[in-house]
């Protein structure tokens, strides 16, 4: 087992990477339970298929018990009304100020579940258990929560930083080959933006060597989160790719793309505009698009580009005419910049021409 620390001042937490933790994920979540020993779990129906017996049989053996809100799949249920649905079941389950939510699942539901038990009685502890490639590189990480709003991305939503976060890379075996696909554009960004060591390694083609990668990007991630755990700095970079990737999500309502494969098409927009406006090193976005078709990512945005402008204005990172945009200044180094929705425009265009 490989450990992390989150070195938060206040809110410190270990990152736990290991084959076979699920086994043991009773033992680790025992501290931060309530006195009755009872926690709730948060899941949606295709990891509770998956998971539920190996999670179940560890909290017998941790002399622990539970009860499950199990959640229908998929993005469209990161929303108000299933958030009111969690609260009623807290309600009926009278969760009290002591307990422990934990989230076993995707970045849904670790979203969706950080959220309601960041709020719930102004907030009770959590921990996550991610299953999928993508919750266990990025979004399990850092304390971001939130839900969708039909006029945007996690547009409600607050920093809660869970208790521990258990990643077992042996669950990745359930998860659908298109989910793990979406899982690597995260971690694609990752190298893009932070580590050109990765990137390399990334431009070897699909390893299958999971714990190694997980555990790279968590460091990368841990240590951004601890400089800059409320993203007013460094953090921003990891949104590298999202502010077009998001707007491609709402652009199809949701539905079409997984958060990865919208994030690979708007990572390859970020290196284009850049290269455009000359503040990315030539040859960067066909590295880019290289490495992301190696994984089985598309990068070509199948609609014209410009149609997401007004999607831009409702992001959170928009204002003053413009949005923070995350460039690449090369592989393995990326800053912000803001930048007026005219110049994204012109780029767009001159990409349309190119
Ligand atoms: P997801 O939670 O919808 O999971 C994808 C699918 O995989 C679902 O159908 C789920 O049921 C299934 N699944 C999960 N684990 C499984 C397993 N082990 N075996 C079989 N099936 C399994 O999606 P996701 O890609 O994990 O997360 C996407 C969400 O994460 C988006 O809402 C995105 O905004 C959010 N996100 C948040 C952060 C953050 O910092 N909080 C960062 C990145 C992304
Ligand atoms: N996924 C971006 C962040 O956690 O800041």
């Amino acid at each position: 087992m490989e450990k992390l620390t989150v070195g938060l001042a206040e809110n410190k937490y270990d990152i736990l990477i290991g084959d076979g933790l699920l086994d043991d994920a009773g033992e680790f979540i025992r501290p931060f339970c309530p006195t009755d020993g009872s926690i709730v779990t948060v899941t949606d129906e295709n990891v509770w298929e998956a998971c539920r017996e190996r999670f179940s049989s560890s909290l017998s053996r941790a002399g622990l018990t539970y009860r499950a809100i199990v959640l229908p799949a998929g993005e469209r249920h990161k929303s108000l009304p299933d958030l009111l649905g969690l609260f009623d079941s807290f309600a009926r389950m009278s969760l009290m100020r002591d307990g422990l939510v934990v989230a076993l699942g995707g970045g849904v539901t670790g979203d969706l579940c950080g959220f309601a038990a960041a709020t719930w009685m102004r907030g009770v502890k959590f921990a996550q258990i991610p299953t999928t490639l993508l919750a266990q590189v990025d979004s399990s990480v850092g304390g971001k929560t939130a839900v969708n709003l039909p006029q945007g991305k996690n547009l409600v939503g607050t920093f809660y930083q869970p208790k521990l976060v258990v990643i077992d890379p042996s669950t990745l075996r359930t998860l659908p080959a298109r989910e793990i696909r979406s899982g690597m554009a995260e971690v694609i960004k990752y190298g893009a933006i932070r580590s050109r060591e990765l990137f390399k390694t990334l431009e070897t083609g699909p390893s299958g060597d999971f714990s190694r990668i997980i555990h790279e990007c968590c460091r990368i991630k841990s240590e951004i989160v601890a400089r800059d755990e409320r993203d007013l700095g460094e953090r921003m970079l990891l949104n590298f790719g999202h502010t077009m990737g998001h707007a491609i999500e709402k652009q199809s309502g949701f539905e079409r793309y997984r958060h990865g494969e919208a994030v690979a098409l708007g990572m390859t927009l970020a290196a284009g505009i850049g290269e455009t406006m000359g503040l990315t090193a030539p040859g960067v976005a066909n590295s880019l698009r290289r490495v992301l078709t190696l994984h089985g990512l598309d990068t070509d945005y199948p609609g014209n580009p410009l149609e997401l402008l007004p999607s831009l204005t409702t992001d959170k990172k928009s204002g003053d005419g413009g949005v923070r945009l995350i460039l690449l200044s090369e592989i393995g180094a990326a800053f912000a910049r803001q930048t007026s929705f005219t110049e994204i425009r012109g780029a767009l265009e001159d990409l349309a021409r190119a």
